[in-house]
């Protein structure tokens, strides 16, 4: 068992930054409390789903079921979800057509072929006969089909009773379509009935559930989600099942704008950002550079003001893994929206970015927060005398990472046009430290430094001229 042992000194240092020359920094703190994140990144998430809808023959009665479990490092979550819709409550469409499967029905009369045919009378059955092959679950309403994921018991709109009153719409694809787009029949089915019902404005249940079914053959439709809220709206629907069901749909589809505002729409009109952090913590877990995931928690925390948590789990992260760029971005939109950038805040935010680099100097991450951080001191990157005299510190401790000789030449390079050059800081010395990267630590961007050694060269003539000057 590995307990971690966390540097948290930084306050400490922030506290006495005006008395500092260089950062000094506190015992260590260790930090033995359980934390969701202990375990991260190795544990992936886990998760387990299942949906299935179970139809009475005659569409009696349907049982949708819907079942998930998620575990990851963020939380933990079980989910069950048993539906069951008009049991018992008979439809007596008209129909005209009569596929194989014989089935019975227990509570009216059997239907028969012979019944099923005329018209208003109970007896509908689905085709085509495959149906029956795929029943699975019998209850007192008769037999049942299973047609969760299983598309041979797909029943198409055109061949449900209930929609018997419905004139599909095709797509309308213009006189000389260009594309050709290739659709499955269920999903053309679908449209055309999703089509008609949106002409017509049809404000009904059987309209909310369609637009289930064209979520799900093509979640980035805005239309279908447009439609859907506005059915939402009308039907006065309870949006509660609506946050686990778009919740759902997230899972499957997290790199979807559609889903996202969907999302977004709901919690403004609940007013309640409760599992916001909890949904997208989630989704980040899965896949740190989701922009959508990123975007909707920075929403959540801007609108409601949720900053004090996320501080938190920044932190979290930033322990955890401290090369996250994802995370010290997230940092940065905390105190940029939030905190400010008082001089203690800047202060403070140095220090932490110092600890850290302390323990890694060869990640761009926390390099780059300081550089963002001391955009906001006003004495700029090469005024502050915590960060120039932790540079060289460590530069004396034979630290050679880039990110540090790319940012004392930085120090340089401001120091000289400022005209505040000093014995470290002016452009002899960045004229070698861009020869060293160029030639030993980076030379990978060989070509750069050679760029920018030329450029102080420039500078270090410019010195050399006024020293003529002046001795002349
Ligand atoms: C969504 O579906 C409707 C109905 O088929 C269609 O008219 C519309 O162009 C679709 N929109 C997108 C963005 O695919
Ligand atoms: C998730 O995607 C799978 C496969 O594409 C699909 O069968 C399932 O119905 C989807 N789940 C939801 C909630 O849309
Ligand atoms: C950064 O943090 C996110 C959570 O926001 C995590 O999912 C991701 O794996 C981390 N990235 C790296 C490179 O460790
Ligand atoms: C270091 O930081 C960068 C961000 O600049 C990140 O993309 C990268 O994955 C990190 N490298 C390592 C080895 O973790
Ligand atoms: C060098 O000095 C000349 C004349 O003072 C000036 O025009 C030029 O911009 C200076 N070069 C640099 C790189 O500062």
């Amino acid at each position: 068992m590995i307990i971690k042992i966390l540097f948290l000194a930084c306050a400490v240092a922030a506290a006495n930054a005006g008395a500092l020359v260089s950062p000094v920094y506190g015992a260590p703190y260790s930090y033995g409390a359980w934390n969701p994140y202990s375990s991260y990144p190795a544990q992936p998430a886990l998760a387990s789903q299942q949906s299935n809808t179970y139809r009475s023959p005659f569409n009696l009665g349907q049982v949708s079921t819907y079942s998930k479990s998620i575990d990851t490092p963020f939380s933990s979550v079980r989910k069950a979800d048993i539906r069951v819709s008009n049991p018992g409550v008979a439809v007596a469409p008209a129909y005209s057509s009569f596929a194989a499967p014989y089935v019975s029905h227990v509570g009216v009369a059997a239907p028969i072929a012979k019944v099923a045919t005329t018209g208003g009378l109970l007896g509908v059955a689905y085709s085509p006969a495959t149906t029956v092959s795929h029943m699975t679950y019998t209850n007192g309403l008769g037999l049942a089909y299973s047609c969760g994921d299983n598309e041979d018991s797909w029943i198409l709109y055109k061949e449900r009773p209930e929609w018997s009153d419905v004139t599909p719409v095709p797509e309308d694809d213009g006189p000389n379509p260009v594309v050709l787009i290739a659709h499955s029949e269920k999903f053309e089915d679908v449209y055309d009935y999703f089509r008609a019902v949106l002409q017509k404005n049809e404000m009904s249940e059987r309209a909310l559930e369609l637009t289930k079914d064209a979520v799900e053959l093509n979640p980035a439709n805005y239309t279908v989600w447009q439609y859907r809220r506005d059915l939402l709206k009308a039907l006065g629907t309870d949006l509660r099942p609506e946050l686990d069901y778009v919740e759902a749909i997230i899972k499957n589809s997290s790199k979807n704008y559609q889903v996202w505002h969907h999302r977004r729409v709901l919690v403004e009109w609940l007013q309640d950002p409760s599992l916001e952090l909890g949904l997208t913590g989630d989704a980040l877990l899965q896949d740190p550079k989701n922009y959508h995931a990123w975007q909707h928690r920075q929403w959540a925390i801007k609108t409601f003001g949720l900053y004090d948590k996320e501080m938190d789990f920044v932190d979290n992260l930033i322990s955890e893994d401290v090369r996250n760029n994802s995370a010290w971005n997230q940092r940065y939109f905390v105190v940029n929206n939030h905190l400010g950038w008082s001089d203690i805040s800047v202060q403070k935010e140095v220090c932490y970015t110092l600890e850290k680099i302390k323990f890694v100097k060869n990640n761009e991450s926390a390099w780059n927060y300081l550089r963002g951080v001391l955009l906001h001191d006003k004495r700029g990157i090469s005024g502050n005398s915590i960060v120039t005299s932790f540079c060289e510190e460590l530069y004396k401790n034979k630290c050679r990472s880039p990110y540090l000789l790319a940012f004392i030449i930085d120090i340089c390079d401001e120091a000289i046009k400022k005209g505040e050059t000093s014995s470290f800081h002016n452009a002899d010395r960045a004229v070698e430290l861009c020869q060293a990267l160029a030639n030993k630590y980076d030379r990978i961007r060989s070509k750069y430094w050679n760029y920018m050694c030329d450029k102080f060269k420039k500078y270090q003539q410019n010195e050399t001229h006024k020293d003529d000057n002046i001795d002349s």
